[in-house]
């Protein structure tokens, strides 16, 4: 059998109850992580923690919001007592708004995509990286989006927080990187999680078509004229925080079918 990536490790992921990140739960354990999982929905969280227990995964869970501060500080507090450190975080939950121009967003929505987007990052990192610096060794992966890179109409809330997580991401990469603790963001596109699914029916209802038009139309735009499949994000993910991979900081990696590119 061949060596398992992350054996032995411990991983932290945050919104590991839909998406990218419960995908990322299954794999990491797969490649033979031990994880400290959260999310705000704690139901959905709790399913996804059941499955991997039955499989054998050793995982810590916790209901928390990744902007604020208290619960973040306990629950990685607790991840370290279980497991005695985080060798590897995904910082992954986030949100999108209702899509609509900057002159109809409210201040209430704009400052909850930061909050939740661009602090829960910020907050986030601020307590997993002492044990890092202080082993000399560590990893941590931002997920922003290829709206952190480039713009995305009736998005600025959205588009301002992840270039907030790119700019987050390189500060502290610069910061840490004498420590040996690599520091990256992944800039995914458009891929079919629900979070997705929630943006191409808002854009459907606003232009009278259903999801599987609205996912064409988006596609349209992208150079492989598809959106990703989450597996394609997550592996991504793998790769950018293997141990082997020990080179790479400070990056904001698009997975974007070319999106970004053209
Ligand atoms: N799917 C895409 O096309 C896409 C593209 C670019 C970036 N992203 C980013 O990928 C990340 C994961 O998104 P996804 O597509 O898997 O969405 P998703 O909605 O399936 O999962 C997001 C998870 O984050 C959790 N969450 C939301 N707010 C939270 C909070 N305040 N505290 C803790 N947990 C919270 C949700 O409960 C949910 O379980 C997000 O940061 C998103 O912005 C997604």
């Amino acid at each position: 059998m061949a060596e398992r990536r992350f054996e032995g490790q411990v991983v932290q992921i945050t919104g590991a109850a839909s998406g990218f990140g419960a995908l990322a739960a299954d794999l990491f354990a797969e490649q033979g992580a031990k994880l400290v999982l959260s999310d705000l929905n704690s139901e959905g969280l709790q399913k996804v923690a059941d499955d991997l227990i039955v499989q054998g995964t050793k995982v810590v869970t916790g209901q928390v919001d990744v902007s604020n501060e208290d619960q973040v500080a306990a629950h990685i507090a607790e991840g370290i007592e279980q497991f005695g450190q985080i060798d590897v975080a995904i910082n992954n939950a986030g949100m999108g708004h209702a899509m609509k121009p900057i002159t109809a967003l409210t201040v209430e929505e704009f400052d909850e995509s930061m909050a939740i987007n661009a602090r829960g990052v910020f907050i986030g990192m601020k307590h997993q990286l002492p044990g890092m610096i202080e082993r000399g060794n560590g990893c941590i992966l931002n997920v922003a989006s290829a709206a952190g890179l480039v713009g995305a109409a009736m998005l600025s809330g959205y588009a301002a927080s992840k270039h907030a997580v790119v700019g987050l991401t390189r500060a502290a990469a610069d910061e840490v990187a004498r420590k040996n603790v690599r520091v990256n963001a992944l800039c995914p596109s458009f891929a079919s999680t629900p979070l997705f699914n929630l943006m191409a029916d808002q854009m459907g209802e606003k232009q009278g078509i259903d999801r599987e038009e609205a996912y064409a139309r988006i596609s349209s735009r992208v150079p492989m004229r598809r959106v990703a499949k989450p597996e394609e994000v997550v592996q991504a993910m793998l790769w950018a925080c293997d141990p082997a991979n020990s080179f790479m900081t400070g990056q904001a990696i698009s997975i974007d079918g070319g999106l970004t590119a053209v």
